[in-house]
């Protein structure tokens, strides 16, 4: 028999290796598994109590230091921020949740490090059985604005595994797919509303018979149809656009030629606002790659911007230089009242406008820069929009020059 201070082998000391694996399943939920964990006699030796201490204690130091390491080394390459815990410390931080927490959050108490009181909370609780996998949605982690889906996995005891994958993209992602319907679905009911007003009034005998009236009446539908039919155009060219954004278009463009089109094409516009169209062409070769058609429109919409939005009686200017690289560079300026800068960021949203009424006013549903961006987006260009109130907007596009041809064998 074994005395309170002696262990004989088969009562001697057992200490489990606990070996555990971490897994990501499809990316999308942390699992974290006990492989194993193996029991084995140690000694055949009879050791005093003190004796068994002590080598208890380092060998438990040592699994669980083989323990740390394992882990660090498991989690590390992962790219979300992952922790390992033991009774609420971390033992474990991969590169990704040190980048995020700091880098001193390894062997600290998880509240010091994550200071964000739900999660805290969650994971001071002791796990339920039947759900040892937790998911819970919180802001705040990093910075006040990131959205995380924080997974906690009980593993064994007081271990627990911490997934955070930031949600922020997708989420604004979303709220832009829920806004754009809202938006696109508010610029048609409007003008519907009032095409449905007029057709209510015609009806009416008294109304529909004065041919003065009903004249009237009959432009604005007109006018309220054509703005329903831009909208639907622009919203239809905006998908195309963007359906064929991973393929770059490869016809070689001459923008001069293109220019002179435009200039038929807005010769109403120009002539209405009393803009002088001004082109500089500063002799650096004028042929980009590109999609003709898309070129078009892209340069549309900035000159009915810059008349639209510019001083009547003004140039406008399109200028054309070298822009390094193999690019040129494709200037549009106006000499209107000019963009805040606050505003600037968000001009190439969809429907998004500085002054909404003045817009609506003028016709415009706020796609025209969406458009611009995503044909710019296709060519591989960049555009760049400066602007001073009380002076007036350039807007500049680079677009490559196309490839030089590979000569034959
Ligand atoms: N050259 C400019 N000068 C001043 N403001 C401009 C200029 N270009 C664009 N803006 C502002 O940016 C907003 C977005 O322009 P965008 O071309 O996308 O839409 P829009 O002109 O309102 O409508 P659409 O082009 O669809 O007819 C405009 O509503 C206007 O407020
Ligand atoms: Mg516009």
């Amino acid at each position: 028999m074994a005395g309170p201070n002696s262990y004989r082998p088969l009562a001697g000391a057992a200490i489990l290796l606990v070996a555990f694996g971490v897994a990501l399943l499809s990316g999308e939920l942390l699992l974290a598994t006990l492989i194993g964990a193996l029991g084995g006699a140690l000694a055949t030796i009879t050791l005093s109590s003190a004796t068994f201490m002590s080598v208890r204690r380092t060998a438990h130091q040592a699994q669980q230091n083989g323990l740390e390491e394992m882990a660090a080394e498991v989690i590390a390459p992962l790219d979300d921020p992952i922790l390992l815990l033991r009774a609420g410390r971390i033992l474990a931080a991969n590169p990704a949740a040190r980048a995020l927490l700091g880098p001193w959050i390894e062997g600290q108490d998880v509240r010091l490090a994550l200071r964000h009181p739900a999660t805290v909370e969650r994971l001071s609780r002791s796990a339920a059985p039947a759900a040892p996998v937790e998911q819970i949605e919180v802001a705040g982690i990093g910075h006040a604005e990131r959205k995380w889906l924080v997974t906690i996995a009980s593993i064994s005891g007081e271990m627990r595994l911490v997934h955070l994958r930031d949600r922020s993209a997708a989420l604004a992602a979303e709220r832009m797919r829920v806004d754009f319907v809202a938006n696109a679905s508010h610029e048609l009911r409007t003008p519907l509303a009032t095409v449905l007003g007029f057709i209510e009034t015609l009806a009416d005998d008294s109304a529909g018979s004065d041919a003065e009236i009903r004249g009237r009446f009959l432009g604005l539908m007109h006018g309220e149809a054509k703005r329903m039919q831009q909208l639907i155009e622009d919203l239809m060219s905006l998908s195309r656009i963007e359906a064929e954004r991973f393929s770059p278009p490869r016809e070689p463009v001459d923008l001069v030629p293109l220019i002179d089109e435009l200039r038929t094409a807005c010769g109403q516009i120009l002539l209405d606002r009393r803009n002088r169209l001004v082109v500089e062409n500063l002799g650096s070769g004028t042929v980009v790659q590109g999609d003709r058609g898309q070129l078009l429109q892209l340069l549309r919409n900035l000159l009915v911007n810059a008349v639209k939005y510019g001083r009547p009686d003004s140039d406008v200017t399109v200028r054309i230089e070298d822009d390094g690289d193999g690019a040129v560079r494709i200037t549009v300026s106006d000499r209107g009242g000019g963009i805040a800068a606050e505003h600037l960021p968000r001009l190439t949203e969809r429907f998004y406008r500085v002054d909404a009424g003045r817009s609506r006013a003028v016709g415009g549903t706020g796609l025209g820069l969406a458009i611009v961006k995503h044909i710019v987006t296709r060519h591989k260009g960049s555009l760049d929009i400066r602007s001073t109130v009380g002076e007036g907007t350039s807007i500049r596009i680079s677009l490559p020059r196309p490839e030089p041809v590979q000569p034959g064998p």
